[in-house]
């Protein structure tokens, strides 16, 4: 299980994401927690920042994909999972469904359908609408055979390419990667107001703590 914590939260603004709090817990307890039945947990966090708990720790590195080629590079599961630290809300159904089908294709992602419609923005006026029922957003986790994320981050950093998450690093290699029915609460804090979005699930999860 590999956490990429290692962000500086600028869109929000309030310091590294990894340590901001909500309903009593950092993000990363939270995430930690979430996965506190994996075999290992690695995270990688901002240089010079420490963690309470007893998990091993590597150095970020500037970009997203930077801090996860120290992940895996330090992991050693045969399947690894990578997953946001800024997605606090952990769904094991969902989880439980990303494995099964990372075990039989090796790489997969979580992803849900499009709720809005969904339109081209042509400088401030309403564009040409995409059908959004052939879209998705992608969540994470994202789950590999370790050996195909690690040949597709060597890939990568030997060619230079920059992506915002691993799909698109496996996928660059040639290998396809599967979509997974995602789960929304599994959304991604990125923005001030989903702080209270956050707020509001943290206290729904305090209060139902078994799994989901
Ligand atoms: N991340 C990381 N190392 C980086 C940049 C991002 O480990 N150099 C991690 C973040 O900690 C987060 C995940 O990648 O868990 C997704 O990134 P994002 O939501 O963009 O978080 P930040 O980069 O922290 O936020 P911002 O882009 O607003 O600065
Ligand atoms: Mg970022």
């Amino acid at each position: 299980m590999l956490l990429p914590a290692a962000g500086y939260g600028e869109r929000i603004g309030l310091g590294p994401k990894a340590f901001i709090r909500v309903g009593g817990k950092s993000l990363l307890e939270w995430a930690v927690e979430g996965f506190g039945w994996a075999d290992e947990i690695l995270v990688a966090l901002p240089a010079g920042r420490g963690f309470e708990l007893p998990i091993k720790t590597v150095v970020g590195g500037t970009t997203r994909q930077k801090s996860v080629f120290n992940l895996v590079q330090a992991a050693t599961g045969e399947i690894v999972l990578v997953h946001d630290v800024a997605r606090p809300f952990v769904v094991r159904s969902a989880v439980e469904r990303l494995l099964g089908e990372v075990r039989q294709s090796g790489a997969a992602t979580l992803a849900v359908f499009v709720p809005d419609t969904l339109v081209q923005a042509q400088e401030h006026q309403y564009g040409e609408v995409i059908p959004r029922e052939h879209y998705r957003l992608v969540q994470t986790p994202q789950g590999f055979r370790r050996e195909v994320l690690w040949q597709a981050h060597l890939n990568a950093q030997a060619g230079g390419l920059e992506f915002t998450d691993d799909a698109q690093l496996v996928l660059s290699l040639g290998h396809p990667v599967a979509l997974v029915e995602g789960d929304r609460r599994m959304f991604k804090v990125t923005y001030p107001e989903d702080l209270l979005l956050a707020e509001g699930l943290a206290r729904v999860w305090n209060a139902w703590p078994q799994p989901r």
